[in-house]
């Protein structure tokens, strides 16, 4: 019985991690248009008005969560390392994200039609 209450518990803690990682495409779109994230990387996040600007459509939703992260991080002072992003522009916008709008945009992104894809 012990063992059987030690798996549920288990079960239920990597069930509610999985939660908190849920993402919702329709409201990272709504983060993508309310904080104008297109008027650098582009309406369809794959035209970026400027050429060293990343395209973000169709990349990995976890390297896109990451570096939004790295961003924040850097944003609030972290040392320099590879967790850490300090782009004046980037740390700007990331610090206005929680980590569920994080997770929704990333999402969201990665959902959409883009160049960035494994050549098999
Ligand atoms: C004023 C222009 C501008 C706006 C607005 C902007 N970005 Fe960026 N973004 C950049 C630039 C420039 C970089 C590259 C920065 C660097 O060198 O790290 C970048 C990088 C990124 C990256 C890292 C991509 C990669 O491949 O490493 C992500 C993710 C990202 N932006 C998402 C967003 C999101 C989401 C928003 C809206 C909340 C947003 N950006 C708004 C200019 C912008």
């Amino acid at each position: 019985m012990k063992r059987f209450k030690i798996a549920l518990c288990g079960a239920a803690l990597f069930l509610s991690a999985g939660l908190t990682q849920a993402s919702d495409l329709a409201a990272g779109k709504a983060v993508w248009t309310k904080l104008n994230c297109a008027s650098c990387h582009g309406a369809d996040a794959k035209s970026p008005i400027l050429p060293a600007y990343p395209i973000l459509a169709g990349q990995h939703a976890d390297f896109l969560a990451h570096a939004l992260k790295a961003y924040q991080r850097g944003a609030a002072g972290a040392p320099t390392s590879a967790n850490v992003r300090k782009n004046a522009v980037m740390g700007a916008f990331a610090t206005q994200l929680s980590k569920q709008d994080v997770a929704n945009v990333s999402a969201w992104l990665a959902s959409q039609p883009g160049p960035l894809v494994v050549r098999k």
